[in-house]
Parts: C-alpha cells; structure tokens; sequence
C-alpha cells in the first residue's frame, strides 16, 4: 500500500494551474522549488532579483502572452513526444520563405543544429571564419576531429573582412561561417556584398550564415540569405527562437538548407528528440505575432541607444549595432576588470573575447537593468583609471 498522500487529478490541475499563475513551477513540486530557492537565494529560473543579467543577449520580454499560454497547455501533455506541432512549425517557416518542409531543420536552439553542422563540417575540412564571430558550436563541433577553425586576420575596424574570406577560401575549407549581423561586435555586412560573396564560395564549398540576430536588424527580410537556400546555392542559414522571440531557457532554433543538405545535416543530429512540447508550442505561438515582435524591437532599440548614450557621456566609443547589443570600446581599461567591477554592482556583462582586451559586450535588457549599467558605468569607469 502506498503511503503517499494522494493526489487526486483534480488537485493536481489546480496546484499546477496556480504554480502557472503565479508564475512558479508548473508542477506541484513548486514547494520544494520555492524551499531551495529560499535556501540558497537564487532562483531556479532567470537571474537573482535585483541583478540586471546583460551577459547572454537574452530578450527579458519573452516569452509573449500567446507563447505563456501555449505551453501552458502543452505541459499538460507532457508525457509525448514531440510530433505534429514541430511539422507545424516547420510548414509555418516554410511557408514565409516559399520552401518546402524538407527545407528546415528544427533542434534544440540553433546550437543544436549549428553543432552537427560543424560535426559533419569537421568529416571533410576546416570550418573558416572571421577573426572574431560566435564560434561556441564550431568549437564543440570540431573538438573532436583534427579539423578546427581557420580565422582570418584581424580587422582595424573589427568588421568581417568578405574579399579576405574570399581569397582564403581553398580545398582546405568545408564550411565558410559568418555570423551577421556578427556576434560579439553587433556589426552587419552590406547585403548586396554578403549575397555576392556568398554565391562566388558556395560554387567551392558551403556557406553558413548565422542569422540569430536577423529580426533585429533595420531591415531583416533585406539582410537574410534565406533566398539563396531557395535559389539552389550551398548556403545553409541558421535561425533561432532565443533572441527576439524571448524563448532562449525554451531551446528552438532551426536551419533553412536544401532538402539533401538538411538530410546530409541531420545525420549528425537527434532529430525530434531533441525537441521538447513545450517550446515547440511557444515558437508555434510566436512565430507569426507581429504586435509581440514589433513591441520586444522598439525595446530592443530603446534600450541600445540608451547604452549608446551612456557610452558617449563617458567618453567611450562602442560599434554600431544592429543586434541586441553593443560592444562598447574601454580604452585602457581591461574588459575582464570592468566585468568585475560591473557585477559587484549587480550588472552582469562580459569579458575579455580572445585578445580583445579592451573590447566588454553588454547586452540590452529590461530598461531597467539597463539603467543600472549607465549608473554603474562612470562609478566602476572611474574606479578603474
Ligand atoms: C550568433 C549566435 N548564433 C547562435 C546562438 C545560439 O543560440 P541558441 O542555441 O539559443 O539558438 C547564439 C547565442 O547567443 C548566437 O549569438
């Protein structure tokens, strides 16, 4: 005989019904998540309160309502795998590029299919690319194989150098990468060139262009590459639900490629076993919310110039930025002495990127977190010299 005290069904729905509601765990287990949360003073989920979290370009105003209410109903049937809605989500993002399903892989963030994108990459030859580009899964997807990454030469103006990359391509290279716009500078690529550059390497080896930050440029349909997947070229384009669509802790992402690529890709990956309901509800939900869009993006901008702003009246310099956000030049000041100081003052930001010394990427968040880094920045600026 069980000695549990039992549950019925009906207090179960109510219990994870008002955990939702209250913004808690979603099962009744939020007791025990709220007694750890009381003993060690950091929550489970999202930053401690009171610390503005700008170090992973997270959207603090995801998930939207739609998304919330979408899980919400996909927790509930939790105890199936993935099927239909990723076929959902897929003909929805095919649809907006007149491609087909076979077109699109989905995974868990785009990290997942970046990562076998890099392993299958890591068969054949090097994966190039620029000096200085977010580089996380080419790294995990080559750590195995004698093949890595070949970078170019820096940049004075730490732009993505096209003809260099061009020129450096030779049978060495199974995969030209470029992050645009580029992450951690937040710089873009002229359009018209990166199409140009992308169909003179696609005749010698595959392209990836790393789209994370798409939405969030001045003009993302102009600034996509997603077409010449559609025109037959060997240029895959990476996309993900972490940056405007707030969904980063819900892990989708996906890839547009031709349907032997997607095939030839998904060999090195887990397929719908790597998805879960509850964020391939939220992405569903999101997906085609212009109001949420629209919102998260004016927030988005608001708070970039507000950094952009602050790093003026301090007499520092950042790039401009078409991302969510910046890379802000600290002169002499070293960037991993200034992430220091920042997080004694509750801003969590980055550090030191390779030999980039005085190089620190700060993220946009809520406007609030944000102003908390513009009131921390000439304290801890200060503090430093
Ligand atoms: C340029 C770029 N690509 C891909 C990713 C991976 O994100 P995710 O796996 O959450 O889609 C990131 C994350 O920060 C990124 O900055």
């Amino acid at each position: 005989m069980t000695t549990q005290p039992s549950l019925s069904r009906r207090t179960f729905l109510t219990a994870s019904a008002t955990a939702v509601g209250a913004g808690l765990t979603s099962l009744p287990y939020a007791s025990v998540a709220q007694s750890t949360q009381t003993m060690s003073k950091t929550p489970l989920y999202g930053p401690p309160p009171g610390v503005a979290k700008l170090n992973a370009n997270e959207n603090p105003y995801g998930p939207s309502p739609a998304a919330i209410k979408a899980m919400t109903e996909a927790i509930t049937k939790g105890a199936y795998y993935v099927n239909d809605a990723a076929e959902t989500l897929k003909t929805m993002i095919a649809e907006r590029h007149g491609l087909t399903k076979e077109h699109i892989i989905l995974s868990s963030g785009s990290s997942g299919v970046l990562t076998s994108l890099a392993m299958m990459a890591a068969q054949q030859g090097s994966i190039l690319g620029s000096d200085l580009f977010w580089d996380t899964t080419s790294r995990m997807g080559t750590r195995n194989s004698p093949n890595g990454i070949k970078r170019l030469p820096k940049t004075a103006d730490l732009s993505v150098d096209l003809d260099a990359m061009y020129v450096a391509v030779d049978g060495s290279i199974a995969l030209a990468q470029i992050c645009n716009p580029n992450n951690p500078t937040g710089s873009i690529v002229s359009p018209q060139k990166l199409r140009t550059f992308c169909e003179k390497v696609s005749e010698q080896t595959m392209v990836l262009v790393d789209e994370a930050y798409n939405e969030v440029t001045d003009d993302p349909e102009a600034n996509s590459m997603i077409p010449l997947v559609k025109a037959g070229k060997n240029v895959v384009v990476a996309r993900t639900f972490s940056k405007i669509y707030g969904l980063a802790g819900m892990r989708v992402g996906y890839m547009v490629a031709a349907p032997e690529t997607v095939e030839k890709i998904s060999a090195y990956g887990m397929g719908s076993y790597g998805l879960n309901q509850a964020g391939i509800a939220a992405a569903v939900a999101s997906y085609n919310d212009a109001a949420f869009l629209a919102y998260s993006k004016s927030k988005i901008i608001e708070a970039r110039e507000m950094i952009a702003e602050a790093v003026k009246v301090n007499g520092l310099t950042a790039l401009p930025s078409q991302t969510s956000f910046m890379f802000v030049n600290l002169g002499a000041i070293n960037a991993e002495d200034f992430r220091q100081a920042m997080a004694k003052e509750n801003v969590l930001i980055r550090g030191v990127y390779q030999d980039y010394y005085h190089w620190s990427r700060v993220s946009v968040g809520t406007l609030a977190d944000v102003e908390k880094y513009t009131t921390a920045m000439p304290k801890v600026l200060e503090s430093l010299t």
